[in-house]
């Protein structure tokens, strides 16, 4: 990405006179990873990729490195040594012959080695190990963070260097880290997953040159990170139809609708207290559910052991999801499958309703796309959606219209 001119950042310049190709990008090689940035790295911005350690940063950065051998590339690490990286990047294959490397924690260091090598893109991992000696609180401090993260932005924006920044974040938002820089920083991209899982879902959080609520979606796998250009392939992967107790559901990531599979068993209690086990779902959503279908439709889960799994290891949380669960448990209830092809919309209320969800239309499209044939949808949205050949929508406005249709009488 070839650095922007850093004259005029000095003096007032007419917005008419900007050359539109000063925001130029540049592909990462990585379609999911230009996805979040809005199409690719934007020349001269300053970029904070955040995450739970362990979830794969470095190995994204790594990455990028790999995907454009022409790029020239600054990677300074203060978490492993070089040994270390050098051993990863041959697990991954790396070819990377313009990458260098520098495990130095010294900002000023990282600072004189970036303006001797005019790097395409300077990378820095993390942001807690970096430090700046005349400052005494320790790396990782919020004053080390903010000190060094404003000495590196004003060298990219006076250079017109690309820079990326490494930051550990957890899930709860540690307010003490890196997220003091969120306010600054051109792009915040958040890193997530289940370390025990293989997928990824890289997030947008803030971009000034693009969309919020991007998702990209990648496989961890054992030499490095996997596109993964169709989400519902990989999580509908196990999803084998005609077997009670299995349905599909659709939730929207960010502005991406995925399909996945939930999994119900409803069996005969065989201690005092019935147990309820919900793995990936919210345990008190579910004693909800139960409750709704118990109340208004009058199934009986109290002598049954309810246990309930999000394939994929997703943690679903949408409540659209809530009509695809709640036919799951009504179908391993009564041991009767969910119908092939079949896919359930719709959040339920406490009246057993079926209520409205958002982006209903970018639902339907992924799961015609993905070869489902029918599908239940909210009833008071049956106007403004296009037919879509191939596949039929029931509009229903109550869970026992579906219920009937879904498992025949006694449904
Ligand atoms: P890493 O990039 O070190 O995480 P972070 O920088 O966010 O702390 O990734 C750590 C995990 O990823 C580690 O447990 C091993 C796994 N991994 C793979 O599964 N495949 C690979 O090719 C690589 C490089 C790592
Ligand atoms: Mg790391």
């Amino acid at each position: 990405m070839p650095a922007q001119q850093a004259e005029g950042s000095t003096k007032a310049r007419l917005l008419d006179e900007i050359d539109a190709q000063e925001a130029s990008r540049t592909t990462t090689g990585m379609a999911e990873f230009d996805r979040v940035l809005g199409g690719g790295i934007v020349a001269g911005s300053f970029i904070l990729v955040g995450g739970d350690p362990g979830v794969g940063k470095s190995t994204l950065a790594l990455q990028l490195a790999g995907r454009r051998p022409d790029l020239s590339i600054l990677y300074c690490s203060g978490e492993e040594s070089a040994g270390q990286i050098r051993q990863r990047a041959t697990r991954m294959k790396l070819h990377a012959p313009r990458l260098h490397l520098f495990t130095e924690t010294d900002i000023t260091l990282i600072q004189q080695q970036a303006e001797l090598l005019k790097p395409d893109l300077l990378i820095i991992d993390s942001i807690q190990t970096v430090f700046r000696p005349e400052i005494t609180s320790m790396p990782g401090s919020v004053a080390q963070i903010r000190e060094c993260a404003g000495l590196l932005m004003r060298l990219a924006k006076l250079t017109g260097l690309t820079t990326m920044v490494i930051g550990h974040v957890t899930k709860e938002g540690d307010l003490a880290g890196p997220r003091v820089l969120e306010h600054m920083v051109d792009v915040v991209l958040q890193f997530e997953g289940d370390k025990q899982l293989n997928y990824r879902l890289l997030r947008t959080l803030k971009n000034r040159f693009g969309r919020t609520q991007e998702v990209g979606v990648f496989e961890m796998r054992e030499n490095g990170l996997r596109d993964v250009a169709n989400p519902s392939e990989l999580f509908l992967s196990g999803f084998t139809e005609g077997i009670s107790g299995n349905a599909a559901a659709c939730i929207l990531e960010g502005n991406r609708a995925i399909i996945l599979e939930v999994q119900a068993l409803v069996t005969p209690a065989s201690y005092g207290t019935p147990q309820r086990t919900a793995s990936g779902y919210d345990q008190r959503r579910l004693q909800l559910l139960l409750a709704v279908l118990e109340k208004r439709l009058g199934y009986r889960f109290g002598d049954k052991d309810v246990f309930l799994n999000i394939a994929g290891g997703i943690r679903l949380q949408d409540t659209a999801s809530d009509l695809a669960l709640v036919s799951a448990l009504v179908s391993s209830y009564l041991d009767r499958p969910v119908p092939e092809k079949t896919l359930l919309i719709g959040e339920v209320g406490l009246g057993a309703e079926i209520r409205q969800v958002s982006g209903l239309e970018t639902r339907i499209r992924e799961a015609a796309k993905s070869g489902f044939k029918i599908i239940y949808a909210p009833g008071s949205m049956s106007d403004a959606l296009p037919s879509l050949p191939g596949t039929k929508v029931h509009f229903a406005g109550q869970l026992h219209q579906v219920n009937q249709r879904l498992f025949g009488p006694g449904g």
